[in-house]
């Protein structure tokens, strides 16, 4: 399958796992950027008051057309329970185009289930495989597994 992997990140976590999915299974891979990067306190809570509330906002065009892939895997940290802000706004932009779809998050501990499904639940669609990661997995190494085996679902 085609695979385009598409991912935002505030702190770097969702990028250090999209990089990993994509040294797994070998897809292209694109990170969304936005002009404002969210710095600081003001950022934090900026970025809560918009997830909750399930807001977009401005992000930079991509370099990769969704259109000539036939899965997207998206990757978003958790925001209040949600998906991020900029991967919301991904969505939006690209929800006439969006292929099989499959996703991650990272958290801090708690919201993986609700994001994975406030994903799909946004697009319409249930995704082919998903997975969350805690920062705990992160620290004992155990996102390894759970990517090892997100790569057998995906390819
Ligand atoms: C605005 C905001 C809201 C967050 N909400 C949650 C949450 O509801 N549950 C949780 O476990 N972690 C929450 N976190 C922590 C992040 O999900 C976690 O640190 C994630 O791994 C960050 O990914 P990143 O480094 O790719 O930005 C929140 C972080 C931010 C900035």
């Amino acid at each position: 399958m085609k695979t385009l992997l598409v991912y935002y990140s505030r702190t770097g976590n969702t990028r250090m796992i999209a990089n990993t999915i994509s040294e797994s299974i070998k897809c292209d891979i694109e990170e969304i950027v936005e002009k404002d990067k969210r710095k600081g306190i003001i950022g934090y809570i900026k970025s809560g008051y918009q997830a909750s509330r399930g807001k977009v906002d401005h992000i930079e065009d991509s370099k990769y057309e969704l259109s000539g892939y036939d899965l997207l895997i998206i990757g978003t940290p958790v925001w209040a329970g949600k998906m991020s802000v900029p991967v919301r706004t991904y969505l939006k932009k690209n929800m006439n185009k969006i292929p099989l779809l499959a996703c991650f998050c990272t958290c801090g501990g708690s919201g993986i289930e609700k994001t994975i499904e406030n994903i799909g639940s946004y697009v319409n669609t249930t995704p082919l495989a998903s997975f969350g990661v805690k920062s705990s997995d992160i620290k004992d190494g155990t996102y390894n597994n759970m990517i090892e085996k997100f790569a057998l679902e995906v390819i």
